[in-house]
């Protein structure tokens, strides 16, 4: 059902007041399993959402009168999808695993990339699932993954437990390698918010950005085509401490500015000279379950937000920020 959630009023970031936005909720989700993880924009306008929902990628038409998901793609031995990205027109690479929510990682050896291709589609609508393109058996939690901007088929992907990022080539029979790891990226040694350090990966102008949850940063490093470090970490925002937010997945428009989910019911919009205000949250009338992920249209004007849920009652959200 499609709610008006309400206008968020901003909170104070770092001595910036961003306007008012209209927040309107597209769906919820009804089982607490349902755990929205991430969201890609297909070119048609309809969203992909990735869940934690026994392996099921979902579809939503942001645009219908009562949007309803539908089930596009169950992938095979995994049971969370986690980051997505487009590798050619209405392809989409995702990477998944089994799921430990013990502790956040995904099960030893689970890990893998998987494609999901709407230019081959069986019955009309569904699309068609290339599994095992690459097992990545030594990533201990995949999350977000980016293109590089110059040779798509190459997939940068965040290991959120081991502070490092996978490269693997979709045209090369899946191969991959640790393109690099740091200290910056990885959760730190006595973890208190979560053990998961980054989160989100997108690259633009050949920087490659990234949250570290456990570490509430936003930073990035310089890469070149082949996505090879080129640079130290640089730190964009250290979220205050006493401020609760840990920065999750997140979209960037070409004009360099971030839209961060940070849980625990924010979004915070992030300039490049690292000033920062919270778009929605806090106590604002739009109430969010635990943001997840974000994305931007392509002229910049909508954000769709993604949620986890509420943990024990009502899966994710799907909502939609007019900017
Ligand atoms: C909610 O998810 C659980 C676990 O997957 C499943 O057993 C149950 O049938 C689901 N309930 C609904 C209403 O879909
Ligand atoms: C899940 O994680 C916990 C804590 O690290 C670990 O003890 C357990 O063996 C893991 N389970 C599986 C199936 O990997
Ligand atoms: C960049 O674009 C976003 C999305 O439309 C907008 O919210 C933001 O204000 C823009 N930033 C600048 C510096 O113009």
């Amino acid at each position: 059902m499609r709610s008006l959630a309400g206008f968020a009023a901003a909170l104070l970031g770092a001595g910036r007041l961003a306007q008012a936005v209209q927040v309107l909720q597209l769906y919820q989700f009804p089982n607490a399993t349902q755990f929205i993880e991430n969201i890609a924009i297909r070119r048609n306008g309809e969203l992909l959402l990735s869940t934690f929902d026994d392996g099921r990628l979902y579809a939503l038409d942001p645009l219908a009168k009562d949007p309803e998901p539908r089930v596009v793609a169950k992938v095979p031995d995994a049971t969370g999808l986690t980051g997505i990205a487009e590798i050619e027109p209405d392809m989409f690479a995702v990477s998944c695993g089994i799921n430990n929510l013990t502790d956040f990682s995904m099960v030893e050896g689970s890990a893998k990339l998987v494609v999901v291709d709407f230019n081959k589609v069986t019955d009309g609508v569904t699309p068609t699932v290339k599994t095992f393109f690459a097992m990545i058996p030594n990533a201990r939690m995949l999350n977000g993954m980016a293109p590089l901007p110059y040779i798509r088929s190459v997939l940068m992907s965040a290991d959120s437990k081991n502070g490092r990022v996978f490269r693997t080539d979709y045209f090369k029979n899946g191969k991959s390698d640790v393109a690099f790891e740091d200290r910056k990226l990885a959760p730190g040694k006595d973890p208190k918010l979560a053990t998961l350090g980054i989160n989100g990966v997108k690259i633009v102008h050949m920087w490659l950005y990234f949250t570290n949850s456990e570490r509430q940063t936003i930073g990035r490093l310089r890469i070149d085509e082949f996505g090879n470090r080129k640079g130290p970490v640089e730190e964009i925002v250290r979220l205050p401490a006493s401020s609760g937010l840990m920065p999750d997945d997140f979209s960037m428009f070409y004009n360099g500015t971030m839209f961060v989910a940070a849980h625990p019911n924010s979004v915070l919009k992030i300039l490049p000279d690292g000033t920062w205000t919270a778009l929605v949250g806090g106590d604002s009338a739009a109430k969010l379950d635990g943001p997840t992920s974000t994305a931007l249209t392509r002229d910049g004007k909508t954000l769709y937000v993604v949620t986890g849920g509420t943990g024990s009652g009502r899966g994710g959200q799907v909502v939609a920020v007019t900017l």
